[in-house]
């Protein structure tokens, strides 16, 4: 295997008197599953908002495959390989899903700029639509427009939409946020069905989705790391079990 497909060197962030990122180092491999938890308010967003390039960071360095793409907008990391999910949703109420999808995969193949014409015209593009549904369960779905989902549905929708980008590295932020606990196994399903080489950062606040599924787990606290290493470790880490985990 070659280096790390993701590396955050020393990311700082403030926000006026509040420190948000507090030199946070962390690097993900292919086929990595690290799980990112800590408190509300703990900096989980705004650190993968500065991988992604949504928010500047104040100090610190990105690295996608190697290249520094610190100061490269976000539609140039996703070139890059980088995709993410958001804690809110985003998809387009009104519009048939298998279309928002495809929407994802003529932006990947630079059609984007012929507008909507048909699917029909693309038949290889609405394959790989469907395809990317039916991974994720949703194939029965396919045509509704995204309000009629359930909300767990539309979650992964967003998921498919990731990875119509075809990434090697993937950061989901809460993606169980809002689902009923009985839609909780769906998600699971298509987590285990990603492809094995993608490199999948999760922040998540369900400890059973967390420990059953990262075989990494970093924990961020006041903007900062406060541990790192695997599920055993997490969960025998006294200071995590006291800020954190409870008594579980
Ligand atoms: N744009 C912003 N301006 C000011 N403060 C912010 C901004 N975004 C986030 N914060 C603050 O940064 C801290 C971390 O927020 P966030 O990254 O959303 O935490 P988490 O995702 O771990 O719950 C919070 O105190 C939040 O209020
Ligand atoms: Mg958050």
């Amino acid at each position: 295997m070659t280096g790390p497909l993701l590396q955050v060197q020393g990311l700082d962030k403030r926000y006026g008197g509040l420190h948000v990122t507090r030199n946070v180092s962390l690097s993900l491999a292919a086929g990595d599953r690290v799980a990112l938890i800590g408190p509300n308010g703990a900096g989980k967003t705004t650190l993968v908002h500065q991988i992604s390039g949504v928010v500047a960071p104040g100090a610190g360095r990105i690295l996608l495959c190697g290249q520094d793409v610190t100061a490269l907008p976000q539609a140039e990391r996703v070139r890059m390989g980088l995709a993410r999910t958001f804690q809110i949703t985003t998809l387009a109420p009104t519009l048939p899903v298998q279309h928002q999808v495809a929407m994802a995969l003529f932006e990947r193949e630079n059609l984007a700029h012929r507008a909507w014409r048909s699917l029909d015209d693309y038949p290889v593009l609405a394959q790989e639509a469907q395809a990317l549904l039916s991974q994720l369960g949703l194939q029965a779905q396919a045509a509704w427009p995204a309000e009629r989902l359930a909300y767990g549905e539309q979650r992964l929708v967003e998921i498919a939409l990731a990875l119509a980008l075809r990434p090697q590295v993937l950061l989901l932020d809460e993606p169980m946020a809002g689902v009923p606990q009985s839609d909780g196994h769906k998600l699971l399903a298509a987590l285990d069905a990603l492809p094995a080489s993608l490199a999948v950062l999760i922040i998540e606040h369900d400890m059973d989705l967390v420990f059953r599924y990262a075989r990494r787990i970093i924990v961020l606290a006041e903007g900062a790391v406060l541990a790192e290493g695997t599920p055993e470790h997490i969960r025998a880490h006294p200071q995590v079990r006291a800020a954190y985990l409870g008594h579980s």
